[in-house]
């Protein structure tokens, strides 16, 4: 059985990736500083695959803690979630978000060549594309000055991978371009738990309709798309999870075709923030509270994923309509707030 290190476990998509693994067959070590995330997800996994992961409580920043986990575990490929992920705080503390973000890239890094850790797969973001020039975007689009030092912690980490390769050619690694991340796993029993006011648009629909906030502001209706709102890729948590799943088995059976290799995980559909609240409706039968105001300081107008990449050579492809990826994130929303 392979042992996965997935740093960042029992954060939101680490513990849908954790469920997926684990229902996959493998051995699962979390590695987690609970900076953004709490112990009980823990549970959460347990009741729905039956495993309780092993569990390590550390700050990945701290290269001696990372040494002596690689020295407990013989660890044969890293997930690496951890981060913090906050774009408009990482504009107030920029360092925090490169040291946090890097540092424990760059100790986990440094492990994998001292105990000959076999593979890397590496949570990155369609921050990197910006505003693309040609959508649906793909792995080839140039990479854009990035608009906060969040997004420039993922270019820059991207660059290290790539550098640690050439470095050392029998490391493998996989950068995942995740769009954007939705929805909850289908038995509500693990979600998305962001920390006070949500900046993204999902949990703040759901805490609206769940009456935490009063009204969600639509940030601008004046862009140059059919209804005037912003256009993404939503995808769901737990296609996503899946795809992470095959970039480990990707690494661990030498079908990657290239050391270092990157991949799309979107949907390739484009949707507004307005389709967004109408499905929501449509789905709840509850009416929306919202407001629009001034567009968002940094927000790109459209982006989608060209996904034939990770369609064709990860034989991945996202499965889970939108309509029952909203329904999962307000069945969670629902569930956390006991309504
Ligand atoms: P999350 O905050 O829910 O999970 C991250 C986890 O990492 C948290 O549990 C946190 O406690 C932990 N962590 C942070 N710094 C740590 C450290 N130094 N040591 C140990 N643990 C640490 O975030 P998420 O939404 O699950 O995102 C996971 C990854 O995916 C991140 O790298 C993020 O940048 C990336 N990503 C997320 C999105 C998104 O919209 N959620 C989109 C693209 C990329
Ligand atoms: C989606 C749309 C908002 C909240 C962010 C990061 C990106 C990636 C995913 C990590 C936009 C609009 C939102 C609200 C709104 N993360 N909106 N009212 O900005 O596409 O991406 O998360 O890598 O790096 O930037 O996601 O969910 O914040 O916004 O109108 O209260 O919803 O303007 O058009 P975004 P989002």
């Amino acid at each position: 059985m392979h042992t996965i290190l997935v740093t960042g476990g029992t954060g939101y998509i680490g513990s849908h990736t954790t469920v997926e693994l684990v229902k996959s067959g493998y051995h699962v070590v979390i590695a987690d500083n609970l900076s953004n995330s709490t112990i009980e997800v823990l549970d959460g996994i347990q009741n729905i695959t039956g495993v309780k992961p092993q569990f390590e409580k550390l700050d990945l920043c701290d290269r001696k803690s990372v040494i002596t986990l690689f020295e407990k575990f013989k660890i044969d490929a890293i997930i690496h979630f951890a981060a913090l992920k906050a774009v408009g705080e990482s504009m107030e503390i920029p360092l925090e978000y490169y040291h946090n973000n890097l540092e424990s890239l760059i100790n986990l890094l440094f492990a994998t060549s001292k105990f000959n850790t076999k593979g890397f797969v590496f949570s990155s973001s369609c921050t990197v594309y910006g505003q693309p020039d040609i959508l649906p975007v793909t792995e080839n689009a140039p990479i854009k000055k990035s608009m906060s030092p969040y997004g420039n912690t993922k270019q820059i980490a991207e660059e290290i991978i790539q550098d640690t390769i050439t470095a050392n050619p029998s490391f493998k690694a996989i950068s995942l371009r995740y769009f954007n991340p939705i929805g909850a796993h289908e038995s509500a029993l693990i979600g998305e738990l962001p920390l006070g006011v949500p900046l993204n648009l999902v949990p703040f629909v759901t805490q609206t309709m769940a009456g935490v906030r009063e009204k969600l502001l639509i940030f601008g209706n004046n862009y140059n798309t059919p209804d005037g709102t912003a256009i993404r890729d939503y995808i769901n948590v737990s296609d996503l999870a899946k795809a992470h799943v095959v970039a480990v088995q990707r690494i661990l059976e030498n079908k990657n075709k290239n050391n270092y290799e990157t991949f799309n995980l979107g949907t390739g559909k484009g949707v507004s923030v307005m389709e967004i609240i109408k499905s929501f409706e449509k789905i709840t039968g509850k009416k929306i509270n919202y407001e629009i105001v001034n567009r968002r300081p940094g927000d790109i107008e459209k982006v989608w994923a060209d996904t034939s990449l990770a369609n064709t050579e990860l034989g991945w492809r996202a499965a889970i309509s939108l309509e029952e990826t909203l329904k999962s994130a307000w069945e969670w929303e629902k569930r956390i707030r006991n309504i």
